[in-house]
């Protein structure tokens, strides 16, 4: 029986592999993309999960429209690192399978409610927006989420859009808070794993070797994306913080962690976003988070090469 999921997105390159990655896995069964804003507004994260839908030949996927704005703040976006579309690197035929009418948040709400409590898990790769307002405006599903599995926050690699915040929880803080604090199942991939998952050139060519149209274009976002981190940080290539969460669904071997409790700063506009992490257990503050804290990177590549070149 495949796992059935929900990915919770802002597509960016790293969220298209991510979402390729899951499509390419007979092990999952995606229920739906819901879309937030984040890296660009929701009018292009819409747009661009659906180009990748079909990219990856499949247009039966429903996508989902959500959030266009925190909940309690102004939208800050990422265009700098993966351009004006979002998705640039390549261009893509513009979406011809329709964005469903339901919102996201209805989407997600209905689908807990309606699937066998504990059988389904999130998958959140953008700002928390879409999760928080569906657990705020139906508190009784949080008790029937299998497990949500996160791309955010960061400990040891402290921040990397403010020196103390990563980008998906300092987009939406008070969203995270709620997340965090809801008491569903919660395994949390950080920049300290997702920093270690870099694409290098022998792992780019790879995809560009690959015969039909998704290795390249995996290729062409890398060789887009990779810059900004490799301008900031000068490392080898593009760090592919979102497929980590997938890859966890299907070999959590590949990765490390610790069950502790992590806390969101949403008071201090100096740590706005920090996700203070209680990696060496001092608070006595009672563990709410599996944080993750290192990947197999070659296992990580081994397993993401392969099944995108099913596709
Ligand atoms: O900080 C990395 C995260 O922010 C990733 O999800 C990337 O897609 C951006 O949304
Ligand atoms: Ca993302």
């Amino acid at each position: 029986m495949a796992r059935k999921i929900i990915i919770d997105t802002d597509p960016g390159q790293d969220d298209a592999v991510a979402i390729l990655l899951a499509l390419a896995s007979p092990e999952l069964e995606v229920l739906g993309i819901t879309c937030v804003a984040g890296n660009v507004p929701l009018p292009l994260t819409t747009k661009n999960a659906r180009m990748v839908c079909e990219l990856a030949q499949r247009p039966d996927i429903k996508v989902f429209a959500g959030c266009d704005k925190p909940l309690a703040r102004a939208l800050v976006t990422a265009e700098h690192v993966h351009g004006k579309t979002g998705l640039d690197g390549i261009t893509l035929p513009d979406p011809e399978m329709p964005l469903q009418d339901a919102h996201a948040v209805d989407f997600l709400i209905d689908t807990l409610r309606r699937e066998a409590a504990g059988t389904v898990t999130l998958c959140p790769i953008g700002p928390l927006t879409n999760i928080a307002t569906a657990m705020q405006r139906a508190p009784d599903i949080i008790g029937r989420i299998q497990e949500i599995v996160l791309m955010g926050g960061a400990y040891f690699e402290v921040g990397n859009i403010t020196p103390a915040a990563e980008f998906n929880i300092y987009v939406d803080p008070e969203a995270a808070k709620i997340v965090f604090g809801a008491g569903a199942p919660l395994t949390v991939m950080p920049l300290d794993v997702t920093h270690k998952a870099l694409t290098n050139r022998a792992r780019v060519d790879a995809f560009r070797a690959m015969p039909g149209r998704v290795g390249p274009a995996v290729a062409s976002w890398t060789d887009f994306f990779e810059r900004y981190d490799k301008e900031k940080y000068g490392s080898e290539g593009a760090p592919l913080h979102d497929p980590c969460t997938i890859a966890y669904l299907l070999c959590p071997e590949l990765f490390s962690g610790r069950e502790i409790n992590v806390e969101i700063e949403t008071g201090s506009e100096l740590t706005l976003g920090m996700t203070v992490a209680d990696w060496w257990r001092v608070t006595g503050r009672s563990a709410n988070a599996r944080f993750m804290g290192d990947v197999d990177a070659e296992g990580f590549f081994a397993l993401l090469l392969e099944r995108i070149a099913r596709l």
